[in-house]
């Protein structure tokens, strides 16, 4: 079962053997399980609460009225409200407060015999996002499946046949995977699948391979997955740029993105979605290509975009950033730009995900799975690939050969430099069981590490719990500065780039007000020791890669506090690794 994309509550269903749940872990469903459960087949779930608080009766999987009908579901019903009135003025009652529990009920009351046939009707009848999975006790030998909105993938065995909402899911038992599109149902057995549409169309869909093996999804001796992502960083580095450099010539070559380069080297702007890291990796990209490229930007939030009033012409195009490509806001976001006729990109890490599908082009970061929930290595994957993007538009815009080799160069040594930033793990640990202590932080940066600080501060919120923000350098005196004391550290960014003497009057500043301060800074830098109370210095590298350098610090700096303070960074409470819930 998939932990990291919930885990306030699980639970199993076996026909013959009925469901068993349990609030919290999955560890704790286990310990309820005592001895085998007879059976062949089976479908099991963990939640991320979104229709009611994590307890027993909420969790999945849910009953028809029959008890007869037990399904599992990722997603919302969005017209559940509707749907229950119906059915608690038929006499159908409810024992749970979700959103799932009125799909299967109302499945229950088409079900005639045939379970694929049910759940057909009742997805006509719904509203929303769903992946589910659903069995009849009359039909132990069958699996009825339907996606929209969020993902389903099945697996197809030599001994069994399985489905899930990620592929990692599958590695250990088949690498053989079909990937549903939104709108499909599936019924699937011990011995075959068969995909029909909604409305009942056959499809034709056959097993891709999934690329990755087993030990991408298993800790290998470390104690946490988001340490071992962390340093994976020269991997994956090498991994998403490999190939994809022309060094004499100073150009980079993205084959995902072969099919539109006439059309992103005239374009007039680019809109970038995200959420989370994504939306900041999006931020940086913008400084990247304008300072780079000289093409206009704009980053959006996607839970933003998606409502508003966007602008685009002919000339823009719309570029979606996710590291799972299933995000509900970010997917919105570049479906409501395909209605408007706007050329659609993404930056997607997995492969076969419905963005990398939905999208008219893109490029794949090749970071391997991420289990962390807060994202580490996907996030240096992207920034590496807006740097691929800033080279691929710029050499098409006017940038110099020179400058493309100087960037391509960058990129090539960037691998090797960061082997050296993780050697200094040790000392990053040391200084976060110092700053473990405070309760706040605020994080500053400029230009291309005002991002990156809103990145550390994310990091620092979301698996240490402390009360983190960030600002632009310059705006620290428009209000945060009235926060400091001696309380109340301030992280300071100021790698030796064009901004450097502007990040040292900003830090000059909070010394006056005694606060203590965190640098991160380039190695020499004499100046910084006699301003910080505390440093630690970094390679010097160009300035297109020097965020991705920073990074791995800070995401170093929020794993040790998170860890200094005994909390489960993998697993960080109230968060889901793959939001596919608006
Ligand atoms: C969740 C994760 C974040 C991630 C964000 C966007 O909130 O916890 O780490 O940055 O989703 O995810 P995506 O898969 O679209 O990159």
């Amino acid at each position: 079962m998939l932990e990291y994309r919930g885990y306030d509550s699980a639970g199993i269903f076996v026909p013959g053997s009925g469901a068993i749940k349990a609030v919290g872990p999955i560890d704790n469903l286990a310990k309820k399980i005592t001895a085998t459960i007879p059976g062949t087949s089976g479908i099991a779930h963990t939640r991320w609460a979104t229709h009611g608080e994590p307890t027993e009766l909420n969790a999945h999987p849910h009953t028809d009225a029959s008890g007869s009908l037990w399904l599992v579901h990722n997603g919302i019903i969005e017209n559940y409200r509707e749907i229950k009135e119906k059915l608690l003025s038929q006499g159908i009652t409810f024992a749970s407060q979700t959103d799932t529990e009125v799909l299967v009920k109302l499945i229950g009351t088409l079900y005639k015999g045939d379970l694929r046939q049910a759940v057909m009707d009742a997805l006509l009848r719904v509203r929303g996002t769903y992946g589910i999975a659903v069995m009849s006790q009359e039909h132990p030998d069958e699996i009825v499946v339907a996606k929209m909105g969020s993902p389903i993938v099945l697996g197809i065995g030599h001994d069994g046949n399985f489905v899930a909402s990620d592929p990692s899911a599958l590695l250990a038992h088949t690498k053989d995977v079909v990937y549903l599109d939104d709108g499909e149902i599936a019924l699937v057995t011990k011995d075959g699948y068969s995909v029909i549409s909604i409305d009942g169309e056959h499809r034709e869909k056959l097993p891709e391979k999934v690329e990755w093996d087993i030990e991408a999804v298993q800790k290998q001796g470390y104690e946490h997955f988001m340490i071992k992502e962390i340093f994976e960083a020269p991997e994956v580095i090498a991994n998403t740029i490999r190939g994809r450099l022309l060094f004499d010539k100073g150009r980079a070559k993205l084959g995902g993105l072969e099919s539109v380069i006439n059309e992103l080297a005239s374009l007039n702007r680019l809109q970038i979605v995200g959420c989370g890291s994504a939306y900041y990796a999006g931020q940086v990209g913008r400084y990247l290509l304008e300072e780079y490229a000289g093409l206009p930007t704009e980053v959006e939030l996607a839970s933003e975009y998606r409502y508003k009033r966007n602008l685009p012409d002919k000339k823009s195009a719309v570029l979606a950033v996710s590291q799972s490509g299933e995000t509900a806001d970010t997917l919105a976001s570049i479906r409501s730009a395909k209605q408007m006729g706007v050329l659609t990109l993404g930056i997607i890490n997995t492969v076969g995900s419905t963005i990398a599908r939905d999208t008219d082009a893109g490029v794949h970061n090749h970071a391997g799975p991420e289990i962390a929930v807060a994202s580490t290595k996907a996030f240096i994957s992207q920034l590496t690939v807006f740097v691929l993007l800033t080279l691929l538009i710029g050499r098409e815009r006017g940038m110099s050969q020179e400058v493309g080799v100087e960037i391509a160069e960058a990129l090539r040594t960037l691998p090797e430099t960061l082997i050296k930033v993780l050697t200094q793990s040790e000392e990053v640990k040391a200084i976060a069981e110092k700053y473990a202590n405070y309760s706040d932080a605020i994080f500053i940066g400029r230009k291309f590490h005002t991002p990156i600080a809103h990145e550390g501060s994310l990091k620092l919120k979301e698996v240490a719990y402390i009360h983190a923000e960030a600002y632009a350098g310059g705006e620290l005196k428009h209000g945060p500065i009235a926060m400091l004391d001696t309380n109340f550290p301030i992280i300071a960014l100021c790698p030796q780039d064009d901004v450097y003497e502007k990040m040292i009057s900003n830090i000059e500043e909070v010394k006056a007000r005694k606060a203590p301060i965190l640098a991160f800074a380039t190695e020499g830098d004499v100046h910084i020791t006699e301003l910080a109370t505390d440093v630690v210095f970094m390679p010097k590298v160009h300035p297109i890669v020097q965020p991705i350098v920073t990074t791995v610090y800070l995401h170093l700096l929020a794993y040790y506090v998170g860890l200094a303070k005994g909390l489960n960074v993998d697993r960080p409470r109230n968060l889901a690794k793959s939001v596919t819930v608006e």
